[in-house]
């Protein structure tokens, strides 16, 4: 079985590159930026990636980012996650990116799109992993903030498959930037956005009617919801389900109590995906894994999700087709 999953062709649709960054990276980039890390060694960093919510999380998954500089840091952290990814049978990656975390610490926006772009090219080449850009926007942050950074990025617009929104969740409902939302959609750019992760299902109901977006990021709270569950069948709206970040992040206790047979059962278009690899204990292919454990999923049902993120993916018709 554990075959039959790394041979399957995978998607991932909910990644953020920030959070793919390994200790064993995040040290090599801090000894060449000279910038001083809180841990003594990638032990002690694993160590500490031992949180009780999503905001205890955050906080190191911002620290640690702190070591990403200049171009060369992206491609190298974008690289290092495609090389993982492939050799678990991943075969096409969208990739969330946090500008106002990079642009508050003075790195600008060419730095990163130059690192992803480039790392993205050399994925196409070398690995045969297509990609996707999914910019997104810290929800705890002011809404003005995030559309003066939306302008600023006019130059890399043509680089982006959608925008998304993320950061803690409770607080900072999806209406707080429909404004930029409804701006990207008149730009046709497709719409995500986290929501009923730790927030409630009600901010699942916003982020589809203020922000318009095409799937859910999380969404594992939807359930709380019965009129809410029934619209995400009938408009077959696409849930990214990290089983392994909510795990970690105590949005469930533990990987059996999770409703992911739930959203199954009640006919929802159900995605599998990592999140933030480094920090959650592995990648798409251990999270594949652990479902297997967890719910004894058939093949058929595997290949049932893995349909379903390939057959929603940000991608051109003609690399579907060579996948599906
Ligand atoms: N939720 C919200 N914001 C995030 C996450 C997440 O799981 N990962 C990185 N930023
Ligand atoms: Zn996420």
């Amino acid at each position: 079985m554990q075959e039959f999953l790394k041979r399957l062709p995978k998607a991932e649709l909910h990644l953020h590159i920030e959070g793919s960054l390994e200790p064993e990276l995040m040290f090599v980039l801090a000894e060449r930026n000279q910038i001083s890390l809180p841990y003594a060694s990638v032990a002690e960093a694993r160590a500490a990636y031992d949180f009780s919510d999503l905001q205890s999380f955050l906080d190191l998954y911002y620290q640690g980012m702190s070591v990403l500089r200049k171009e060369q840091d992206f491609f190298d952290l974008a690289m290092d996650y495609f090389r993982r990814a492939h050799a678990e049978g991943v075969v096409h990656i969208e990739l969330h990116f946090d500008p106002q975390a990079h642009l508050s610490r003075g790195v600008s926006l060419q730095q990163v799109f130059d690192g992803l772009n480039r790392a993205r090219q050399e994925a196409k080449e070398e690995l045969g992993i297509s990609t996707a850009m999914i910019m997104a926007f810290l929800r705890d942050r002011p809404a003005e903030e995030a559309l003066e950074v939306f302008e600023s990025a006019s130059p890399y617009w043509h680089h982006l498959d959608a925008i998304g929104l993320d950061s803690a969740e409770a607080g900072n409902p999806p209406s707080k930037f429909g404004h930029v939302f409804k701006r990207a959609k008149e730009l046709g750019i497709p719409r995500v956005a986290h929501a009923g992760e730790e927030g409630p299902s009600d901010y699942i109901v916003e982020a589809l009617d203020a922000l318009e977006v095409c799937r859910i990021d999380h969404g594992v709270r939807c359930l709380e919801d019965d009129g809410l569950v029934q619209r995400l069948r009938r408009e077959k709206v696409v849930l990214t389900v990290c089983p392994l970040s909510n795990v970690r992040l105590k949005v469930v206790g533990n990987l059996q109590q999770h409703p992911l047979p739930k959203l199954l059962q009640a006919g929802l278009v159900v995605t599998l995906n990592s999140d933030d690899p480094a920090y959650f204990g592995g990648g798409m292919l251990t999270n594949f894994i652990a479902c297997q454990e967890a719910f004894g999923w058939s093949e058929e049902t595997f290949a049932e999700l893995a349909k379903n993120a390939l057959v929603h993916a940000f991608m051109n018709e003609e690399r579907r087709a060579t996948l599906l």
